[in-house]
């Protein structure tokens, strides 16, 4: 087999492919074939430096692929299944094991890259749009970075529950690609303001919810965006941790959250769950995944390049 293997942190050249042996599935696991993994924001932290490995480590924490064979003690699950998995695994590989309680089956009609393009991304959007701040029909969304992965599938959930979606993104590329997940307004905050802006189509109100994966850059903004009462979901820092908050920036109403998809989902069952839940919603077309690229395991580099340069409107997976 073959896998990326990061020898040391550092810029995206640091990811290697490299031969292996076959990992053996140990009890409760099973090894798959990898047809696609998908590439998140926590993988270029986590080759970056931003978060500490063990090294050498080899990054991937969702797929889709095939089962070869079982471990010890696993009855459910059968060579050849089609299956898709959300969970730490190594899946920058021609094949990987994963826990077999952590499988999701894969229906026919779901194609295993759209599967991967939509898993953790639906989940996390799932997890903020179900679990975190309901939107109902009248409220009103901010919804950052919403021509990336998780944004444009919040959006899509949002439209779908009746609200009105003000989605933000840095390029017009990703303001198309917000506008296509449904987003009524979408306005370029590259210059780091825009509550102005979200003020003013909110006729001065302000919005119900803020959802951001931004962090650092976009905390205080979308705060004075809030109406009273209203709150603001920090669940991303692509532009770095937000700094420590002074609780009268509140305004003695406000709500802040920072949730998290493994504590709100700490069971494998649970996550199965939300999988499943994600899956049903492609199977049926309620939820449309956007792959932006789609890169051989050797260009694991590019593909990384592709979300750090803000380039990606969409999910980048690799391929072996
Ligand atoms: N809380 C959880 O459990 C959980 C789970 C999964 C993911 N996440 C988080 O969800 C967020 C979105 O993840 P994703 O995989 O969907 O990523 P993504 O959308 O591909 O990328 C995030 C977006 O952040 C924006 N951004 C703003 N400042 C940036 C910067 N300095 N560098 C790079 N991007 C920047 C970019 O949109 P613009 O170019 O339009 O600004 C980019 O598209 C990430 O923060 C991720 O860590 C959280």
């Amino acid at each position: 087999m073959r896998r990326v293997v990061l020898e040391r942190q550092g810029p995206p050249d640091v990811l290697r492919v490299a031969e292996a042996a076959e990992p053996e599935p140990g009890a409760g696991e099973v090894l798959v074939r990898v047809t696609a993994a998908g590439v998140n924001v926590v993988d270029l932290f986590q080759r970056s430096g931003a978060y500490r490995v063990t090294l050498p480590f080899t990054p991937g924490m969702e797929g889709a692929g095939v089962v070869v064979r079982t471990g010890p003690g696993v009855t459910d699950v059968r060579p050849g299944l089609r299956v898709a998995w959300a969970v730490p695994s190594a899946s920058y590989a021609t094949h990987c094991t994963v826990a077999a309680e952590r499988l999701v089956p894969l229906p026919d009609g779901i194609a295993d890259e759209d599967a991967v393009a939509a898993l953790l991304h639906g989940m996390t959007a799932h997890m903020l749009a179900t679990d975190v701040f309901l939107p109902v029909e009248g409220d009103t969304c901010l919804v950052h970075a919403a021509g990336g992965g998780v944004g444009g599938l919040l959006c899509q959930l949002a439209v779908r529950r009746g609200a009105r979606v003000i989605g933000t993104a840095s390029s017009p590329a990703k303001a198309k690609a917000a506008g296509e997940s449904g987003a009524d307004h979408v306005i370029d905050y590259s210059d780091g303001r825009f509550a102005d802006r979200v003020l003013e189509l909110t006729g001065g109100r302000g919005v119900d919810v803020v959802y951001d994966a931004v962090g650092r850059d976009t905390f205080e903004q979308g705060l004075a965006c809030l109406r009273p009462r209203g709150t603001f979901v920090s669940y991303g820092q692509t532009g770095g941790p937000v700094e420590p908050v002074d609780l009268g920036a509140l305004r003695g109403t406000l709500f802040l959250t920072k949730p998290s998809l493994g504590r709100y989902d700490p069971t494998p069952d649970l996550a199965r769950r939300r999988a499943a839940a994600v899956l049903g919603m492609v199977g049926e077309g309620t939820l449309r995944p956007r792959i932006h690229g789609v890169h051989p395991l050797t260009d694991a580099a590019a593909a990384h390049r592709a979300v750090e340069s803000r380039e990606a409107a969409g999910k980048v997976l690799l391929v072996p």
